[in-house]
């Protein structure tokens, strides 16, 4: 697999002081808000490698959601998003924080939190590993950021490049030839 790797951007060590940092973080704002459980829902497949990693680092009770989601992309250009796999239970009056792998042009998160929104959650708050923002197509940020990273394919600590690379432990760019050799 690191063959076809280009360059490594973060080492497991590197990804694992700040899945720490950022599990700390959120600890702290969420004990401010009371003992109710914290829902992390866990967008699939990619949130996988982090959720594991993350919510082992948070202190407050958690109870843990699963969603897939599936952006398809249409012929005039615009990008449809679909629940593939909803929420097992009501989120209404609860706090939520979707776990994301990677925010690139925005509008798979966009179409997540405002289906979410819908079901009035106490509060909506955004954790992602990664972000692209030179990739943007909408306007969205995430409230907590692990690291940002440029404008390529990057693939590792769950995220793919046709289901393959998900299970490498570092985040790396991959090579051009892989991607345009499909
Ligand atoms: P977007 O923000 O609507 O472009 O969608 C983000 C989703 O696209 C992420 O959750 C990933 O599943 C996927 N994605 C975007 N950029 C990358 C990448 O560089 N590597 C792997 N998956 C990516
Ligand atoms: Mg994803």
């Amino acid at each position: 697999m690191l063959n076809d790797i280009e360059e490594i951007l973060y080492t497991e060590e590197q990804i694992a002081t700040r899945v720490h940092a950022l599990g700390a973080q959120i600890s702290t704002d969420y004990q401010a808000l009371g003992p109710d459980d914290l829902i992390l829902v866990a967008v699939l497949r990619g949130a996988a490698v982090f959720l594991a990693d993350l919510s082992r680092n948070i202190a407050p009770s958690t109870v843990v959601e699963f969603m897939v989601v599936e952006k398809i992309k249409k012929s005039d250009g615009n990008a449809e998003v679909k629940i593939i796999k909803d929420l097992d239970i009501s989120i209404t009056g609860r706090h939520v924080l979707v776990v994301e792998d990677i925010i690139d042009e925005g509008e798979t998160l966009r179409f997540l939190l405002d289906a979410l929104r819908l079901r009035e959650p106490a509060s909506l708050k955004v954790v992602t590993v990664f972000d692209k923002p030179s990739g943007r197509k909408t306007e969205i940020a995430a409230d907590y950021v692990g690291f940002e990273v440029p404008g390529a394919w990057v693939v590792g600590y769950g995220l793919d490049y046709r289901q393959q690379y998900r299970n490498l432990p570092v985040l790396g760019v991959l090579k051009k030839e892989i991607l345009t050799g499909s």
